[in-house]
């Protein structure tokens, strides 16, 4: 039997409306709109075509955004000295720089410089300690939306095998933190699988849930997991197609064929993990933006 499709476009509207009741209410306390600020340095056309989707997203909710574009030149300087005046400036409650960034800038120093309390992105070293020993904090919004997806669907991961694929900083490492705290919706036994393996798949056959985030085109096929395994891509990989407008289609790290046809839920690629990353980060901007105005 095919698998039930996890809509993550569907969920994360619900939360998009969510964020937009109570930053209505959020104004009307306080006088002023949640405001987030958005990095971007050179011309990546992913990040381009990100920072593009959630400045819109923020419009739709009533938040005040700014976009700073540096070209791929920049030096770090310039884009810390503009980090220092957004942590002061009291209209901006997140920011968010667009990663990756060329190679003269040196990521973590950046991620550094940003205040903790305005890490909408949930990178930043203290923001990481706290998730990692289990105390609230702004959580990374791709890890963040991959739980909301699986407590929103009914997936619970409570005792349930969680298998993640990739150990990136931005999605493997703080999926499975978030996974096994000892808390509601998570409290999972979570095994971190990648590269250094010699037989990924031995692991990847024990899943329950499988979190596949290695960012590898159609990696891992039906054939390769636990029937009734719940399955949720990250992955988004451009291949090409020249049947396509532009050439190309995205794809997740999961071939979403034959895994439908072994998984009892699965996450398609567009229209899954992609939405959810969208809606916490709006979540976590009001979130930042309540913690501000209360300090
Ligand atoms: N690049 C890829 N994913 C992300 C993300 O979640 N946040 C930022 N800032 N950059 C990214």
């Amino acid at each position: 039997m095919p698998a039930q499709l996890i809509d993550g476009k569907l969920i994360a509207s619900d939360i998009i409306r969510e964020v937009t009741d109570q930053t209505r209410t959020f104004i009307g306390r306080h006088g002023f709109p949640p405001g987030l600020a958005f990095i971007l340095v050179g011309s990546n056309p992913g990040s381009e075509i990100y920072v593009k989707m959630k400045g819109k997203a923020c419009e739709e909710v009533g938040f005040h955004s700014v976009t700073d574009t540096y070209p791929e030149s920049v030096d770090q300087r310039t884009i810390v000295e503009r980090i220092r005046v957004l942590n002061a400036d009291r209209r901006i409650h997140g920011i968010l720089v667009q990663l990756p960034l060329p190679k003269q800038i040196d990521e973590p120093s950046v991620i550094e410089s940003i205040d903790p309390a305005k890490d909408v992105d949930g990178f930043h070293p203290y923001n990481v300690g706290r998730l990692v020993i289990g105390l609230p904090t702004l959580r990374p919004c791709t890890p963040a939306g991959v739980q909301e997806l699986l407590i929103r669907s009914g997936y619970d991961p409570s005792g349930k095998h969680v298998v993640v694929v990739g150990r990136s900083n931005i999605v493997g490492k703080p999926v499975a933190n978030i996974l096994l705290q000892k808390q509601a919706g998570a409290n999972g036994i979570v095994t971190v699988v990648h590269t250094g393996a010699s037989d990924l798949e031995r692991y990847i056959a024990t899943a329950d849930i499988l979190i596949a985030s290695m960012g590898k085109a159609g990696s891992i096929n039906g054939g390769m997991l636990k029937p009734g395994a719940v399955v949720i891509d990250v992955g988004i990989n451009r291949v090409e197609d020249p049947s396509a407008k532009n050439g190309y289609r995205i794809v997740g790290d999961v071939d979403f064929e034959s895994a439908s046809e072994v998984a009892s839920a699965i996450t398609p690629v567009p229209g899954g993990v992609g939405p959810m990353t969208i809606a916490m980060l709006l979540r976590n901007t009001l979130q930042a933006a309540r913690s501000i105005a209360r300090a």
